[in-house]
Parts: structure tokens; sequence; C-alpha cells
């Protein structure tokens, strides 16, 4: 008999993956709180870069740390994001940028950030009942969660369905710079020694390459019910 475990599914993997969409659906479904660890990741590094800072630890990112105030809210209707609202203001559209995504990949290397994001994701989670999505979330953050999942595909399709979400969004995009940053934040995010992009060792491995999102969705969830009772705490 397992031991109980959190009521929390984990969703990790690479960028563009689908782990946003899966993830969002998923916690419909389960009626749980979807958390977008990515999202505080890119907050820091948005609030990091309004204050002029580099990816480097230092005195005024410790105090930036200290005073930050996080809040995530929901999409607003008809919206896909979570929105974010940091000491108080809430950052724009600019978040969600390949730009800032990188940034953020840097910033999320550095031990400062991780241990503050790590704790306030950990406060979250608390209560059980997320769907936490990020590169780390069943390895460091929630290593206790009962379901586990390692959403992957190919570096090519996944920038191929990042295009399509940023022209959704009205934006131009130059498909081949971002195949190049999705290869490279990839990269840098499985190769930093703290943290690094992985499956955990007790998480099922899906591949989104060839099978769409919905059915992504079904099988996580069909595993979720089957396995619920001896799971749960
Ligand atoms: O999921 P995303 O693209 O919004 O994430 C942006 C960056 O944040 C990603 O390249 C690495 C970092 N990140 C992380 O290090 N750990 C997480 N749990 C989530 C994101």
């Amino acid at each position: 008999m397992l031991p109980p475990r959190k009521r929390i599914v984990t969703i990790d993997g690479p960028s563009g993956g689908g782990k946003s969409t899966v993830s969002r659906a998923l916690a419909a479904k389960l009626h749980f709180t979807y958390l977008d660890t990515g999202a505080m990741y890119r907050a820091v590094a948005h609030q990091c870069r309004k204050q002029g800072m580099t990816a480097e630890e230092s005195p005024r990112l410790a105090e930036l740390l200290a005073s930050l105030q996080m809040e995530l809210l929901p999409p607003l209707p008809g919206g896909d994001d979570v929105r974010v609202v940091v000491n108080g203001v809430e950052i724009g559209p600019e978040l969600r940028t390949p730009e800032m995504g990188m940034l953020a990949s840097q910033f999320s290397a550095l031990p400062m950030v991780r241990a503050t994001l790590t704790r306030l994701q950990q406060e979250i989670g608390e209560g059980g009942r997320i769907v936490a999505e990020g590169r780390d979330t069943g390895t460091v953050v929630f290593p206790d969660a009962a379901w586990k999942f390692f959403l992957d595909a190919s570096a090519e399709i996944r920038a191929q369905r990042r295009a399509a979400q940023l022209r959704r969004k009205g934006e131009s995009v130059d498909e081949q710079a971002l195949l190049a940053q999705i290869i490279k934040r990839d990269k840098d995010d499985r190769e930093r020694s703290l943290a690094p992009l992985r499956a955990a060792a007790d998480a099922i491995v899906l591949d989104s390459t060839e099978t769409p999102a919905d059915a992504v969705v079904e099988r996580m969830h069909a595993h979720i019910l089957a396995t619920s009772c001896c799971r749960e705490e």
C-alpha cells in the first residue's frame, strides 16, 4: 500500500509542450486550483528588469525578493492566462512574451529566486486540491504530490504551437527564431544545477507530439480517478 499523498497534481515539462492548456483543463475537470509556477518566475524576472537588474544574486535582489507580494488571479473571461499582481500592480501582456520566458529562465537558475518562489508555491499548495505546472513541481516543490506527470513533445511541434498561440494574440512571429529560443531555454532549464527540468522518478511521462491536448487530459483524468482511492490524504 502506498503512503498517503497530498491531493496535488504536478505537470512538469519543457516550454510549449501543452502544459498550460492541459493543466487548466484538468484543474477545471477536477475542481482544483490551477497553479502556474512559470508565471511566478516570469513575474520576478519582470520586476528585476524593471529595476535594471541582471540575473545575478545581489543584496538588491535579496531585498526585492524579501518585499515581494505576489497574487495570482484567474484569467479574464475569454482569456487563457493567469494574471499576476506584484506589489499591488498587475503585470500586462509583456509577462507572456518569449523574451520574458528567456529572462525568467535566467533568473530561475538563482538559488535566492528558487528558494523564495518554492516557499510561496508550497504555501499555496498547503491545502491540496491544486494542479501545479512548471519544471520542478513534481521533483522539488511537491515531492509528495499524489499524481505526477511529465509532458514532453518534439521541439518543432512546440515551436509551431507557441507560434500559433502568439499569432492568436495578434503578434507577428519568426518561427525559426522561436524554435532556436525554445531549444536554448530547454537546454538551460535542463542543465542548471538547481532544480533542473526533469521527470520525477514517480512521474508518468506522456508525449503530446501526436496526441491532442484533450486526449492527454483524458488520460491524466482517468489515471487520477483510477488511483484516487489509495493516493489521497
Ligand atoms: O512555463 P514558463 O514558460 O512560463 O516558464 C518560464 C521559465 O521559468 C522557464 O523557462 C524556467 C522557469 N521555471 C522554473 O524554473 N521552474 C518552474 N517550476 C517554472 C518555470
